[in-house]
């Protein structure tokens, strides 16, 4: 079996590395394919080296630009890699523009897709995040998903529940392991040294980079507005190439840099990085990763976003959507410093993410589908079955596989009197009401 992984982002290095590295340990053939969107050390090489996987067999080196010239340039590198190494399954992460041109090349070659991190949904099409891993989901033949909820927004777009597993959020592999080696080596980067952290009072890890946050003027101008204030707290903010470059040309930059409390740094590296959030009292973040991390870390979440694909950060109690409302950000901030028995709450939220077993789980799975034969994506040679799609309230015990077995039938949804639920093969059926389709042969 060969495996190709396509990344091209920090984020997806970084959750990526917890699979590369289990593929590794079972001796699995594999190659990495870099998109080269993201480039600058402290954006991609560092990561390979704090991670500990090895570096791409290919970099595509799109760099930046617009989106159809990223996407396009990513599209014929992909596929030009593919067409000669041949892999039995393509491993996309999450929903960048990597994710969107590798998953539409595999699904015209026929190469099976495994989408790790499916299922998101924020419902706001206008991020770019959004249709990519809409399409992405479309275009693939295995999803990887973090949790019940994202499971059920794919069965609610009409995904066959056979396909979909739940596994957990690679991102908490990667933060148990690496967390304890930052512990254990200490801060790395210079910048970090000098601010002294373990002598600071109240940090606050500032992480923003959307592009419906720092490429409009006003949201970023309110977000600052209120950074502006907040003076009983040290602002540390690693920042991202995209947000120096918007600070720099609204004229924002050297104002903010020129504050006390603000300490902006270079993007850091990834053991560096999980050391200083572990550190801090709060975070402020529009980053999708730094959610999940936050909740792992039990360090209490503010989101600079009016929408989340990761509401369970939000319903478990850890996170706060704050748009980038100047009041909002103020209030809640102050909260969390001043009132313990919310931050208590807010640090005691339970992770929704899994334990930390996610890339085991997706090798394993992987493994199984090609053993299998699964992983072959061929033109059916079996005249189509027509089918009737059903609705009915189950009064006996019976579980989902016995269902299907005994109806000739495939489960869509399973509403359990309360909620949406997963249909897992050994879900006891009794007293819910299910959709199906009935297959009339
Ligand atoms: C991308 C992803 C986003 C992800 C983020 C992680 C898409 C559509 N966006 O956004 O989902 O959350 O990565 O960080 O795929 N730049 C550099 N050096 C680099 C990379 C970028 O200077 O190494 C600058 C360039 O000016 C570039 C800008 O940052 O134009 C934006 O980079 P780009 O890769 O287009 O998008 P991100 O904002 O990084
Ligand atoms: N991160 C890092 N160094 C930094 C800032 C962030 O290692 O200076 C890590 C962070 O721990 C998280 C990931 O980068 O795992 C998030 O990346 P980003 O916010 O760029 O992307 P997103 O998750 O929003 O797609």
């Amino acid at each position: 079996m060969k495996i190709a992984t396509v990344l091209g982002t920090r984020p997806e290095i970084i959750k990526m590395a917890p699979i590369i590295d289990e593929i590794n340990k079972k001796k699995i053939n594999q190659i990495i394919i870099h998109t080269g969107q993201h480039y600058d050390e402290e954006m991609s090489d560092n990561f390979f080296r704090d991670l500990e996987i090895p570096t791409p067999d290919y970099n595509i080196q799109v760099g930046s630009g617009t989106h159809g010239k990223q996407t396009g340039r990513m599209m014929e590198g992909i596929e030009e890699i593919l067409l000669k190494e041949t892999p039995d399954i393509v491993l996309v992460q999450g929903d960048t523009n990597a994710v969107l041109a590798g998953a539409l090349v595999c699904g015209k070659l026929h190469i099976a897709v495994g989408h790790v991190e499916a299922g998101l949904r924020s419902f706001d099409m206008t991020m770019p995040e959004e249709i990519n891993r809409r399409v992405a989901d479309i275009c693939s033949s295995i999803y990887f998903i973090p949790t019940e909820n994202s499971a059920v927004n794919l069965l609610a777009e009409g995904f066959s529940r056979k396909n979909l597993i739940i596994t957990g959020n690679t991102v908490v592999d990667a933060c148990f392991r690496h967390l304890e080696i930052a512990k254990k080596r200490g801060f790395e980067e210079e910048s970090l040294k000098q601010l002294d952290i373990d002598n600071m009072d109240n940090i606050l890890i500032l992480t923003m980079h959307r592009a419906e946050n720092v490429d409009v003027k006003e949201r970023v101008t309110n977000i600052i507005e209120a950074l502006k204030e907040l003076i009983d707290v040290n602002v540390i903010f690693p920042i991202h190439p995209r947000t120096k470059n918007m600070l720099e040309k609204f004229g924002l930059f050297e104002e903010l840099n020129n504050l006390e409390h603000i300490h902006i740094i270079k993007p850091i590296g990834y053991l560096d990085f999980l050391l200083l959030t572990s550190k801090s009292t709060l975070i402020l973040t529009d980053s999708g990763g730094l959610q999940e991390e936050a909740i792992t870390m039990n360090v209490p979440a503010l989101t600079l976003r009016y929408n989340t694909e990761r509401p369970e950060t939000v319903t478990a109690g850890g996170n706060i959507l704050v748009g980038s409302n100047r009041k909002a950000i103020l209030e809640n901030v102050n909260k969390i410093l001043n009132d313990k028995e919310f931050a208590d709450k807010m640090k005691s939220a339970t992770n929704p993410y899994g334990q930390g077993n996610a890339a085991k789980k997706i090798v394993e799975e992987i493994k199984e589908y090609y053993n299998n034969g699964i992983l072959n994506i061929t033109a059916p040679e079996e005249i189509m079955t027509s089918f009737t799609r059903k609705m009915t309230k189950i009064t006996e015990d019976i579980t989902v596989n016995e269902f299907e077995s005994k109806e000739n039938a495939l489960i869509r949804m399973v509403f359990d009197g309360n909620k949406m639920t997963f249909p897992t093969n050994e879900l006891n059926l009794n007293e819910m009401i299910i959709s199906y389709d009935k297959f009339n042969n």
